[in-house]
């Protein structure tokens, strides 16, 4: 979506307050977003926490601040509200590289078969599943399986490889990648760690199986918050979404944060679909109402069905 047109002496952060207050909108936004919107929202949380707000609030909009598959999330947890999001064209390579076609005809080939999706997935292939999960979850999901069972894991193959090794569960993977988490180099991030020998490495199981072997602490978003806020040691590398350092800033200013450097010299530790939620379109989306997140009904309740599966063992 291109970037609306707006005043340019229109003040975005007092606008977007006064249209919380009028709208009586509640502001749900990812770790992964812009400072500016971390700021503005009445929620900051990771995949699960944002699912758990959608689904107990009494607001009448729902303004999501992150990516397509969790506004979707709020809106088959909350059909009744009005759900928006900045721009609908933003994706997740790992949603995107799971198409419920190709999704079905990999389930047809192991039958009988219990099928684990990752929540970073269409409402579509949500609903061809057994269980949801996220990443601060997603070990206690696996391991309500009964041990008879053969697990499908998707579509992260990274999480799914962490998860095997974690339980010691053998599970069959989707091959899916996060386009951020993949970035990270190995070979930087050790000659990094040299310049910095104090600093504890803090990755999110979406990274790669040689980087998270040598990680000081892996978690969710949240989780990766709470380490860091939390632990004794003062320093930290963190391989996620640099988004997080905001927080982890915010909440231990005297600590040092240094984002994990990516492959190239690019800003590849943004992600490119997270980062499409600018001011301009928060501040549009809240005026107009629009974009929404629509679903036909039949689609709706038969994706709910697996999320509440997981928000029942959450508890
Ligand atoms: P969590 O929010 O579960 O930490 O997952 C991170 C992520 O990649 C969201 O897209
Ligand atoms: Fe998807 Fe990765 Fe972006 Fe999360 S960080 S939304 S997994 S592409």
């Amino acid at each position: 979506m291109e970037q609306p047109y707006v005043d340019p002496s229109l003040d975005l952060e007092a606008e977007i307050k006064r249209l919380k207050r009028e709208r009586n909108a509640i502001l749900l936004a990812h770790y992964y977003q812009d400072s500016e919107v971390q700021d503005l929202a009445d929620v900051i949380g990771d995949s699960l926490q944002l699912a758990q707000a959608a689904k107990r609030t009494n607001a009448d909009v729902i303004v999501f601040c992150g990516v397509h598959f969790m506004a979707e999330t709020a809106k088959i947890l909350n059909p009744g509200k009005i759900v928006v999001l900045p721009d609908l064209d933003a994706g997740c390579s790992l949603a995107d590289g799971c198409p419920i076609d190709r999704f079905r005809a990999w389930q047809a080939r192991h039958p009988g078969a219990v099928t684990i999706s990752y929540i970073n997935c269409s409402a579509e292939v949500k609903a061809a599943s057994d269980l949801i999960c996220t990443s601060s979850n997603a070990e206690k999901i696996v391991r309500s399986v009964p041990a008879d069972k053969q697990i499908l894991f998707a579509p992260d193959r990274n999480l799914g490889r962490y998860l095997i090794q974690k339980t010691g569960r053998a599970m069959v993977l989707w091959q899916g990648v996060c386009v951020v988490h993949e970035t990270f180099s190995e070979k930087k991030l050790l000659a990094l760690r040299e310049r910095h020998p104090n600093a504890a490495l803090l990755a999110h199981p979406e990274c790669e199986p040689g980087l998270l072997a040598t990680a000081d602490f892996i978690g969710s978003t949240s989780a990766l918050l709470r380490h860091a806020v939390e632990s004794p040691k003062q320093e930290f590398i963190v391989a996620t979404e640099s988004g997080i350092l905001h927080q982890m800033q915010k909440q231990a200013p005297h600590k040092t944060f240094i984002a994990a450097p990516p492959e190239s010299s690019c800003a590849c530790n943004e992600c490119p679909y997270m980062r499409l939620n600018t001011l301009e379109k928060l501040y549009v989306c809240m005026r107009d109402l629009s974009p929404r997140l629509e679903m036909p009904e039949a689609l709706r309740r038969a994706a709910e069905l697996p999320i509440e599966r997981m928000l029942a063992l959450s508890n």
